[in-house]
């Protein structure tokens, strides 16, 4: 018998690689430069208005998404809030988790997107990742229906004021748009892919090649 109960992480998931994470952020970054000086998104830019200096020259949104995870980049699977969360230890026990528990894994990421609360990169999670993934991540509210997988992401960024937490919630709504038929507006071809616009200020940039991420599925303490 052990003589404590095991500790839970804050939240399990997929820790990229140093390089990994440079390669990404900078992706990102040029994501957003590219988009803040974009006419077509310059003249959505009321969404972003604290980040307009100068509408005609650009909307700043490194300074917009002023929150930014520090050090590697993580996609979260399952958030067990050191096993307080609702299904945190049925998560944890479960075979795969712990035979997965420190392997290398590499995701793909398909694309960027921004709302006016984050920035985010979307993972496409391969059959024996979504293995990984938990059964309860894929709703905003409790009725919703999504395909598995459908959070996964790697927060970039959040606007002042906004946690992490709400890059999956975004992703989701874009998910739900897409469910319901909605394509977004084909803006163009921009740097890296097509760039669509879904209103409301939700912009997603689809790669036109995946960008391959590096990462070690593990546990984060705090
Ligand atoms: P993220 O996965 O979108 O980046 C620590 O707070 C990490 O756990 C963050 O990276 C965060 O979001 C994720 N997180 C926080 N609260 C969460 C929740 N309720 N559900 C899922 N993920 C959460």
């Amino acid at each position: 018998p052990s003589l404590e109960k095991e500790f839970l992480p804050m939240y399990f998931g997929w820790f990229l690689s140093k390089r990994s994470s440079e390669n990404l952020r900078k992706a990102g970054q040029a994501f957003l430069d590219e988009l803040g000086s974009l006419k077509a998104f310059k003249k959505e830019s009321k969404y972003f208005a604290s980040a307009i200096e100068d509408p005609k020259v650009k909307v700043d949104l490194t300074s917009y998404f002023v929150k930014r995870p520090p050090g590697v980049l993580h996609c979260t699977t399952k958030y067990t809030e050191f096993g307080k969360a609702a299904g945190a230890e049925e998560y944890a026990q479960q075979e795969v988790v712990k035979a997965s528990y420190g392997k290398g894994f590499t995701l793909a990421v398909s694309a960027l997107f921004i709302t006016t609360k984050t920035v985010g990169a979307r993972v496409e999670l391969s059959e024996q990742q979504l293995l990984l993934w938990p059964g309860d991540a894929d709703k905003i509210l409790p009725a919703d229906n999504l395909p598995k997988g459908s959070r996964a992401h790697i927060t970039l960024g959040c606007a002042n004021g906004i946690e992490a937490v709400q890059t999956g919630l975004d992703l989701l709504e874009f998910v739900k748009l897409e469910k319901a038929g909605n394509k977004g507006d084909e803006v163009g071809e921009i740097g890296g892919g097509k760039l669509l616009y879904f209103d409301n200020g939700m912009w997603m940039l689809v790669l036109s090649k995946k960008i391959d991420v590096k990462a070690i599925f593990s546990g984060y303490y705090g």
